[in-house]
């Protein structure tokens, strides 16, 4: 038995809520350890739907520790409505359940003034952000300036750590034509906040010692998708935070070999939220026929997600640069009925072939997919619960992907109840 690290393995949304509720189960704690309140998913237990953001699924199950870890970007206001609006459906939340890394950054209000203004000065070249003030809240992290959650202890040191922060802000502002903003403004807002967000801080790598120490496991829930990567994605149309599984052990204070197993979500096709290079985007009825079947409209934003054929080099890219040692492939009942698959194992790009996508955003974006075509199934494939369910072609899909991604598959998603999933391979075992 060993912990399991669950990541996105194209731009998010590839149904990881339900996977990693069905995993939650099994874990004894669960760990978000990237990104923040732009992720976003919804979960259904015993007929009650909890809409997610920022609080790792764990929270809904009893007996489970929850941890976000310092990687995660945490707005304050964004997490105690999320936390308020999980207790108001009877789940108790705590310092018992739930823990803060006290060295998390926080995301505050002119992170998202920011965002929406650059968003707004890019016209027609917007990035397509959730406007939740996640890239200028990292920019901050790793600019040294950001107030962390342990800087909430103490007035005067903040006061200063504000001061510091708003020499660079109203600078960018007044750029912006944005109003100034006071220090004593700041420090009231979060005057008002500090005592609901502190009980719940903590030193999560000591915690995450002592809970590998007694033998428990533990689920590590990534946010976004490897494409959405701050590396390794399609850059600059991505997030601001490494969404691969090698942030672990960063984001959560834990050594790499903490992650026994990565397990790679991936959908039986692709979609894509905000712009950016899409090679297999369908910008036809068939796009439109998976958008409306996947019900492909983001969780945070309301925005309809882009949707196109899947791209086995794009995952198997993925899969070599998070090491996944397993897909969960989801959304397979989307592909009922569709007709013949398209499937990309290649791209041309001015005349020259690739087996992978190259770094350029020029190269990204003049790429064309090359096709092998697979045949379809009409049969239902919804619901079902055993690869004997499964039509003979749905079975030699799966398989081809497998081939193509050099992935095996581990587990099977045919529907978003939680039983219609097909278990390949245990990833805890
Ligand atoms: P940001 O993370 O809000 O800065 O947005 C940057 C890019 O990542 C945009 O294209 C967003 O649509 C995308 N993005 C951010 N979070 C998610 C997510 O949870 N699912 C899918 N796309 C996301």
């Amino acid at each position: 038995m060993g912990n399991v690290a669950v990541i996105g393995s194209q731009w998010g949304d590839e149904g990881k809520g339900k996977i990693v509720d069905w995993l939650s189960h099994r874990a004894d704690v669960v760990v978000r350890f990237q990104g923040g309140h732009n992720a976003g998913h919804t979960l259904v237990v015993d007929e009650v739907e909890y809409k997610l953001s920022l609080l790792p699924s764990g929270v809904v199950r009893g007996g489970k520790l929850s941890v976000i870890g310092n990687g995660v970007v945490v707005d304050p206001w964004a997490l105690i409505s999320e936390i308020d609006a999980v207790q108001a459906k009877g789940i108790e939340i705590s310092p018992t359940n739930l823990v803060i890394a006290d060295n998390a950054c926080l995301i505050l209000p002119l992170h998202r003034d920011l965002d929406q203004a650059r968003e707004q000065l890019r016209g027609g070249h917007k990035i397509g952000t959730t406007g939740r003030g996640i890239g200028p809240a990292y920019e901050d992290k790793v600019g040294r300036r950001a107030i962390r959650i342990c800087d909430l202890n103490d007035q005067q040191s903040l006061q200063l750590r504000i001061r510091e922060l708003l020499v660079h802000h109203n600078a960018l502002r007044r750029g912006l034509k944005i109003d100034d903003i006071k220090v004593e403004s700041i420090l009231s807002q979060l005057r008002e906040i500090s005592h609901k967000i502190l009980p719940y801080s903590g030193s999560v790598w000591r915690i995450l010692d002592k809970v590998q120490r007694d033998g428990r496991l533990i689920l590590f829930e990534g946010a976004q998708g490897g494409l959405l990567d701050i590396d390794h994605g399609t850059y600059p149309f991505v997030t601001s935070s490494n969404t691969m599984a090698s942030q672990v052990g960063a984001g959560a204070g834990i050594g790499t070999s903490a992650v026994n197993y990565v397990l790679g979500i991936t959908k039986a096709y692709t979609t894509r939220v905000g712009s950016g290079p899409f090679p297999t985007e369908l910008d036809n009825e068939i796009g439109k026929t998976l958008g409306e079947r996947g019900r492909e409209f983001g969780t945070v934003t309301g925005r309809k997600r882009r949707c196109g054929w899947f791209d086995a080099v794009l995952v198997r890219q993925m899969a070599k640069i998070s090491g996944i040692n397993g897909i969960a492939l989801t959304k397979l009942d989307v592909l009922d009925g569709i007709g013949n698959l398209n499937v990309c194992t290649g791209y041309k790009i001015n005349g020259k072939t690739f087996d992978y996508l190259p770094s350029s955003l020029v190269d990204q974006e003049n790429a064309e997919p090359i096709y092998e075509v697979l045949d379809g199934w009409d049969e239902s494939t919804k619901g079902a619960r055993s690869w004997e369910e499964l039509p003979a072609t749905t079975v030699k899909y799966v398989r081809r992907i497998e081939e193509l991604i050099q992935v095996p598959v581990a587990l099977l998603s045919t529907s978003p109840e939680r039983e219609d999933t097909i278990l390949v391979h245990d990833p805890f075992s």
